[in-house]
């Protein structure tokens, strides 16, 4: 059974000896997965849990599930969880992983509705009855084999998603090694390592790439904010994943943040939420109901001494009214980063701030960011795994969803479902344990 859980205690994992059985020999990703993925009936609830030969099965296959799905729709409705075995026979080139943890973004509920920004390929290639897709953007796995003894990646390395969309709500995977990025786990759990790609290096981009104009005579083009000068920089969605990093990064950084929050269901819960991000180091933390209204102005004037310290950079993850307050908020010639659109609402915009304030409209997607400069964000993620390390940055809270082997499919279908719900405690996480 499925447990579902706040911000627990460090994930202790079961050693992987003994939960697959790799042999030496390795196999093809497209070929060996179609060939091997002869639908084995994984073991009956009322086995021995000690019988984990039944998931490593005879000849050194290793037995898995993921979840998939063939047509676009709500999770609960169309996500199947499906079993599988996995050859030992995996290509040179290639690694058998397991998983260990993998969080539900709400990109992840998009792309299997159908409506985020890139579709997944469906295939065929783990035996489905359907060709489908195995959704799941971010994860951690841990390499179980490697296709040859030259591979970078050996038995016990961890490993994160180096392309988008690969596929990390499963248990087992047989990846390219190209597909992988290794990391360093030094002192950190599954579950801080499977965030790590996808919200924090949101902020940190854009932190670090997007102001304010640089001038007509820079070419139009626009200056990052400058670390340690205490500029500042606005975001409504600010107990997001990426609200919440973009704060400490700002901290860190010498930036100041103002920061929009949901009002909760009462005055107390908002106070303290408002308290917890104070507490990561956000500077102004302010309830959307008193953003929205007549006073927000008054505020601002008084936050950015009458305009003398002007707000360079704004960060959107709602759209609608949010945005559009959030545009007004800005100084001259700033710059409005949208990457998210949780309201689902248009960005509406006045003319006035185009023509006579020139603030800039761009959007940011880092899936693109990831493919242009893949040495970049090898940097980047050893730079906030290292923060995260030294006690620098601060785990979002996370609802975390456990996945044993007979887990069934309903509760890690409903996990998934609640991944674009508003005013969440945590974000899902699928943590793996006994696969
Ligand atoms: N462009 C990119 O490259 C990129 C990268 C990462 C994330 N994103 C996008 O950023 C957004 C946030 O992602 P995340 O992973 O940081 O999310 P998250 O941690 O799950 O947090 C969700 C945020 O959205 C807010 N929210 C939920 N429903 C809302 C609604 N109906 N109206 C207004 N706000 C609502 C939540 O506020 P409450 O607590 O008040 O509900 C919370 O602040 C998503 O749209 C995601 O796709 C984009």
């Amino acid at each position: 059974m499925a447990s579902s859980r706040i911000l627990g205690p460090p994930l202790r994992l079961p050693s992987s000896s003994g939960l697959a059985r790799p042999a030496a020999a390795l196999h093809c990703r497209a070929a060996a997965e179609t060939a091997t993925t002869l639908l084995r009936p994984h073991p009956q609830p009322h086995l021995p849990r000690t019988a984990v030969r039944h998931r490593s099965g005879p000849y050194g296959y290793t037995q898995a599930k993921a979840l998939v799905y063939s047509n676009n729709g709500e999770p609960a409705d169309v996500l199947k969880l499906h079993t599988h075995s996995i050859s030992p026979s995996i290509p040179s080139t290639s690694v058998l992983v397991r998983c260990l943890a993998a969080p539900i973004n709400p990109a992840d509920v998009n792309t299997i509705q159908g409506t985020y920004g890139s579709k997944q390929p469906l295939t065929s290639l783990i035996g489905t009855a359907e060709p489908s897709a195995v959704p799941g953007n971010e994860g951690v796995f841990e390499v179980l084999s490697a296709g040859s003894p030259s591979s970078e990646l050996k038995r016990g390395d961890w490993v994160i998603p180096a392309a988008s969309q690969i596929g990390t709500w499963r248990t087992h995977a047989v990846f390219g090694a190209d597909e992988l990025l290794k990391v360093d786990k030094e002192g950190l759990t599954p579950t801080q390592v499977s965030l790590v790609s996808v919200n924090p290096c949101t902020a940190y981009r854009i932190l670090r790439s997007y102001g304010p104009s640089a001038g007509v005579k820079a070419g139009l083009g626009m200056r990052p904010l400058e670390v340690g000068s205490g500029q500042w920089f606005i975001q409504n969605g600010a107990n997001s994943g990426v609200g919440r990093a973009a704060i400490q990064f700002g901290k860190l950084w010498g930036l100041r943040s103002i920061n929009v929050i949901r009002d909760r269901d009462t005055a107390e819960a908002t106070d303290a939420l408002k308290d917890e991000l104070r507490g990561l180091g956000a500077d102004v933390v302010v309830a959307e109901s008193e953003f929205l209204s007549r006073g927000w102005k008054d505020r601002l004037a008084e936050l950015t001494r009458k305009g003398r310290e002007q707000v360079g950079l704004g960060l959107n993850c709602v759209g609608g009214k949010s945005a559009t307050a959030l545009a007004r908020s800005l100084g001259d010639g700033a710059t409005l980063v949208s990457y998210g659109g949780m309201a689902k609402q248009p960005v509406a915009l006045p003319v006035g701030l185009l023509i006579f304030k020139d603030v800039r409209f761009v959007g940011f997607w880092l899936s693109r960011w990831n493919q242009q400069d893949v040495v970049g964000r090898r940097h980047m993620v050893a730079d906030i795994l290292g923060l995260m390390r030294e006690g620098k940055f601060r785990d979002a809270p996370v609802d975390e969803v456990r996945w044993d082997w007979d887990t069934d499919e309903a509760t890690l279908r409903n996990a998934a479902q609640r991944g674009l719900e508003g005013f969440r405690q945590g974000k899902g996480v699928y943590v793996f344990g006994d696969t």
